[in-house]
């Protein structure tokens, strides 16, 4: 048997008078909530009128689409659901149903300017906020441990990442911005590290606001394999692309070759040489600003296929998705799963690079409070990691509350992604969290670390 994983610090509580956990659960929900309006507020409100309603990509909703249908599934989950009360304005709950219409149409409905759409998700927030004080934490999986508050907390910041690539897409002068994390300690552990073979815990049963497709916890056996302690670099990848990588279909998969070669791909999105497209230094666009490619800084904005590609040329692989929450959770002392690489404690800015409180990955390298216990940095934030894997449910899966968060998208159609990346908050963010994509996509803040199978030569 595996060993569990490691249970939660606080627990529900029966009926009666709100209890101590209770008010804790209360807090934690206010806080998630009103983190992430904060920074709803300063991405809608750094920009004018016209780039709030205007596409920037035909990739992306308008800003504004987002900040009502941030308001409209906070209606839907806290105030109708849980609430039980009665629509607000029923009329709008198709413009923002996200399967109704495709982004690309989303400019053409007739959304909610912006000054009704804040309006709108403010007053639905004023009444969530009500509700909130008087809920009780039992009773119905919808509000055990608070789970919807957690859950609408989590939807509005993956909305705020959603919103912060829509603005790395606009074209224009810098609006946002933020310090730069620190330099890099001088590099001290091995490239790579194994990891031993044998059972582990995989996903989880105990993580109270735990999406459907994390849960339940199994176990799942992974032979041994080496990992690399950090993302892969610009630096590295930039010998790739100088080593002829984009001209050779031997590195690419040959859906992968077909796309690059069908759209002109040669680097990383965002990436462009000053000299021409030949010649010259790499410089990269990031949200408004051309600077020279930082070299030791994770590379960013490169599709499944390119990380596939880079690994084969490297003579690796991509981790599965196993091997990468095994590497990010399991403690080989105890034999259980952590909740972080670096144990159970929520991360702080000493652990990881979360939150948009910078607005670029950390040099390669940085954040050893943040390494597990074999010591594997950076698996939380700076970039989302593209695995080897499709995104498949676990055994006993179970579709909750609906079935469009995670069932819809099972299947080899989607590659999955770990770890997070800078612009995702830590309450969308843990050892056992799922995203996903199509494998051609190159504007979310993603990148891959490499592997290899243990016994092989390098
Ligand atoms: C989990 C990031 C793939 O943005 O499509 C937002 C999250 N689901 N609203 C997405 C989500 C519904 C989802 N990802
Ligand atoms: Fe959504």
């Amino acid at each position: 048997m595996t060993a569990p994983e490691s249970p939660r610090p606080h627990t529900a509580q029966g009926a009666g008078a709100a209890t101590a956990g209770e008010e804790t659960l209360r807090e934690r929900a206010l806080h998630a909530l009103s983190t992430a309006r904060e920074r709803t507020a300063l991405l809608t409100s750094c920009v004018e009128e016209p780039d709030l309603t205007a596409q920037h990509s035909p990739l992306m909703s308008p800003l504004v689409w987002d900040l009502a249908h941030i308001g409209n599934q906070e209606e839907l989950w806290l105030l109708r659901a849980v609430a039980g009360r009665e629509a607000m304005r029923p009329e709008i709950d198709g413009l923002y149903d996200a399967f109704e219409h495709p982004r690309s149409e989303r400019p053409s409905l007739p959304l909610l300017p912006p000054d009704e759409a804040r309006r709108y998700a403010a007053e639905v927030r004023g009444r969530v906020l009500d509700v909130l004080e008087s809920a009780r934490f039992d009773g119905t999986p919808l509000t055990e441990a608070g789970f919807a508050f957690g859950m609408i907390a989590q939807h509005e910041q993956q909305h705020d990442e959603t919103m912060l690539i829509t603005h790395q897409l606009r074209e224009g002068p810098a609006v946002l911005t933020a310090p730069d994390p620190a330099p890099a300690p001088p590099p001290a552990g091995p490239a790579e590290v194994l990891v031993p073979g044998g059972p582990f815990t995989m996903g989880t049963s105990a993580e109270p606001w735990s999406l459907d497709n994390e849960r339940p916890a199994h176990p799942r056996i992974v032979p041994p394999f080496l990992i690399d302690t950090t993302p892969v670099t610009n630096a590295a990848y930039q010998a790739f692309i100088e080593d002829g990588g984009y001209d050779e279909p031997r590195w690419w998969n040959p859906e992968g070759w077909a796309h690059i070669r069908g759209h002109s791909i040669r680097a990383p999105l965002f990436w462009h040489r000053d000299g021409g497209p030949r010649s010259g230094r790499w410089l990269r666009r990031r949200f408004g600003v051309t600077e020279p490619v930082p070299p030791g800084e994770p590379v960013l904005h490169v599709c499944w296929y390119e990380a596939d590609a880079y690994a084969r040329w490297a003579g690796r692989r991509l981790p599965t998705e196993a091997e990468w929450e095994k590497a990010a959770r399991h403690d080989p002392v105890s034999g259980r799963s952590r909740r972080y690489p670096w144990g159970d404690a929520d991360p702080t800015s000493e652990h990881a690079n979360l939150g948009q409180r910078h607005l670029r990955p950390a040099p390669a390298g940085s954040y050893p409070a943040g390494e597990s216990p074999l010591g594997v940095r950076q698996l939380i934030g700076d970039v989302w990691e593209w695995t080897a894997s499709d995104f498949l449910p676990y055994p006993g899966f179970e579709p909750f509350p609906y079935r469009e968060y995670s069932e819809v998208f099972f299947g080899p159609d989607h590659k999955v992604l770990r770890g997070g990346s800078f612009a995702v908050d830590p309450v969308a963010c843990r050892g056992t969290f799922r995203n996903w994509d199509y494998p051609i996509r190159r504007q979310i803040f993603s990148g891959f670390r490499t592997a290899r199978d243990a016994g092989q030569e390098g």
